[in-house]
């Protein structure tokens, strides 16, 4: 019997792409189930097109800027996304709202990790916005990505203590280490096992 092919993975990024890396990691291993296929950004220079790049892997950058209206910019992000036929999109630090039309072609199976315990601080300051509501668990959600901001279906979320003398980074750090075993755990259980979504209920089987 031969192996199913494995998923096809596009993963978009805005940073330094710690979490890419950690994908790129776990899909080295034929086991895991799934291969990075692309790498999109909304800007150049910077070092998660470098790794993307580095492990041979094709990249494209599409800036907003570079496009007459937003939503010329989500249907082009959305064409060259398809261009690389995506079982998963998985949004990794990717810090731009897609639009209808991405929606529209992969609003099923576009997915975003986001540094704080949803519904709790959405947005792009998670965890500066828990420090200074004084709470003492944060951590990260992993969510199927919907019309609003960070509000869609929740796959999994990972807890990590605050501590008396955390500053914004030493958070953040610690919410990362959590927060990219927790994306690695669950793309290779969804590629893996497949996913149902019911009344916002995500189930792996
Ligand atoms: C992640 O913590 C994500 O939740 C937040 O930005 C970070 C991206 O980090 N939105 P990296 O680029 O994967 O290192």
């Amino acid at each position: 019997m031969t192996a199913p092919a494995p998923a096809r993975l596009v993963v978009l990024i805005s940073g330094s792409g710690s979490n890419l890396q950690a994908l790129l990691e776990a899909t080295a291993d034929p086991a895991y189930g799934a291969v990075v296929v692309a790498v999109g950004a909304d800007r150049d220079g910077i070092a998660g097109l470098e790794h993307a790049a580095a492990a041979g892997i094709p990249t494209f950058v599409d800036s907003v800027k570079a496009y007459p209206s937003r939503d010329d910019w989500d249907a082009a992000l959305a064409a060259h996304v398809a261009e690389h036929r995506p079982d998963l999109v998985i949004s990794a630090g990717f810090l731009k709202l897609v639009g209808k039309q991405f929606l529209d072609a992969f609003g099923d199976r576009y997915i975003n990790t986001h540094n704080a315990l949803l519904p709790a601080f959405p947005g792009i300051h998670g965890p500066r916005d828990a420090l200074a509501y004084g709470v003492k668990v944060a951590g990260a959600t992993l969510f199927f990505v919907d019309a609003g901001v960070d509000t869609g279906p929740i796959i999994a979320q990972t807890v990590v203590p605050v501590l008396d003398d955390d500053t914004e980074e030493t958070l953040t750090e610690r919410i990362k280490v959590a927060e990219r075993a927790q994306l690695v755990d669950c793309v290779g259980r969804l590629v893996r096992e497949g996913w149902t979504i019911q009344d916002r209920k995500v189930r792996i089987p």
